[in-house]
């Protein structure tokens, strides 16, 4: 009797996301401060970045306050400037073309492919113009894109690839791991993310001759990168920069997650693995569209989400686990819709699968430590959904 009314009381909610304590997480925060040392670039962001760069293979990786930052880094480190353009699938977070608006350029938005969800390679080429200085790609839920076409194409024409890699740290492209593919790419580890230290990123730099730079533009233009490993006696201002680093704190705290990522990884495979198997019959009764992951690509879990047939199946979704205390929620509404998007001139029609997708597409409560029963509650109320 007890069991059941706590059983009920658990299930008054079914979060969207809960952030995830995996370890030595408060351990290390401790540690941290015990180190005096809690400003950027302590012990523990040195081991972060060197766990990343020693399992991806990047040759430098920075932390950054968040993948909005990086993305920022980014644009400045390409030297974005007024009526540059960058390409960008439309289906994305704001923070992906934001960073480089910032810095005056302008918008191109490309349309994705039904299946993946990704930037479609096959209209990338159309899209480019002389005055192109970047293409983002994003790897919609840790899923890549067609990476071989889109540097194909980026290479013929001398344009430099920013992988906005926010879903997918750990998920490969033909065995490679994502993030390693274009001159720079971007982690988030906001809370919602595999890896979290509540808010947080990462800048991966896979062309060296950033580097430098990189370190400069992150420590307020100055060398204090340098001054640090004692490569000059002091410090000054040599370039345009600003403050992109994390407490040593937060390092801490992500440090311990990734050092259990098989831990995570496995926990988040096998929620994803549920949801995928035992909702087949009913999707397909529901004529509603599982996620695709081509053979090539290893994911890693990032999300699990419903193609319904139309917004307003998709709507009646929302609603109806929402009743039953599920938090269930829509994604991307299209970056060339929105009123930004509106003053560079995108207009219904632009890209029409972003346009079908971003009506249709329903995200289900995802997160590490997801029970088995809260799952089953989630899948139990979606099979109860009416209608065709
Ligand atoms: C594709 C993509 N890029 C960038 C971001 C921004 O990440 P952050 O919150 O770390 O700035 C997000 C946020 O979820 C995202 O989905």
């Amino acid at each position: 009797m007890i069991s059941q009314t706590i059983m009920k009381q658990q299930f008054r909610t079914v979060f969207f996301n809960k952030p995830t304590r995996v370890g030595k997480e408060f351990e290390y925060m401790q540690q941290a401060l015990r180190n005096d040392h809690i400003s950027g670039d302590g012990q523990f962001s040195k081991r972060t970045h060197a766990l990343l760069e020693q399992m991806l293979g990047v040759p430098k990786v920075l932390l950054t306050t968040s993948c909005t930052h990086a993305l920022e880094m980014s644009a400045l480190l390409l030297d974005l400037k007024d009526g540059d353009e960058v390409i960008v699938p439309s289906f994305t977070f704001v923070s992906t073309i934001n960073a480089f608006v910032l810095r005056g350029a302008r918008p191109v938005f490309a349309d994705i492919r039904p299946d993946t969800l990704n930037l479609d390679e096959s209209r990338l080429e159309a899209l480019i113009t002389p005055r192109t200085r970047a293409i983002v790609v994003v790897h919609y839920a840790g899923v890549s894109c067609e990476m071989d076409v889109i540097m194909e194409i980026a290479n013929r024409y001398g344009i430099p690839v920013v992988e906005d890699n926010a879903h997918g740290l750990f998920g490969k492209y033909k065995g490679k791991y994502l993030g390693t593919f274009g001159m720079l790419a971007t982690q988030s580890f906001h809370e919602t993310k595999n890896f979290t230290a509540g808010e947080g990123g990462a800048l991966l730099i896979n062309d060296p001759k950033y580097i430098d730079q990189a370190e400069i533009l992150r420590e307020k233009g100055t060398n204090r990168s340098r001054f640090f490993r004692g490569q000059v006696d002091k410090y000054t201002w040599i370039n345009v920069g600003s403050s992109y680093l994390p407490s040593d704190m937060l390092a801490a705290f992500l440090l311990a997650q990734l050092e259990e990522r098989e831990q995570i990884q496995s926990s988040r495979r096998r929620i994803w693995e549920t949801y995928y198997k035992e909702l087949s019959d009913w999707a397909e009764e529901k004529h509603v569209q599982l996620p695709f992951v081509p053979a090539h690509c290893e994911q890693p879990y990032h999300m699990f989400y419903l193609l319904f047939p139309d917004l307003e199946r998709r709507q009646a979704a929302i609603a109806h686990l929402q009743e039953h205390g599920i938090h269930a929620v829509f994604h991307y509404l299209p970056l060339h819709l929105s009123p930004m998007g509106e003053k560079y001139g995108g207009k219904l029609g632009d890209c029409k699968v972003t346009e079908n997708i971003s009506d249709r597409l329903l995200r289900l409560p995802f997160f590490t430590n997801m029970t088995e029963v809260e799952q089953g509650y989630v899948m139990e109320a979606l099979r109860k959904l009416d209608g065709p």
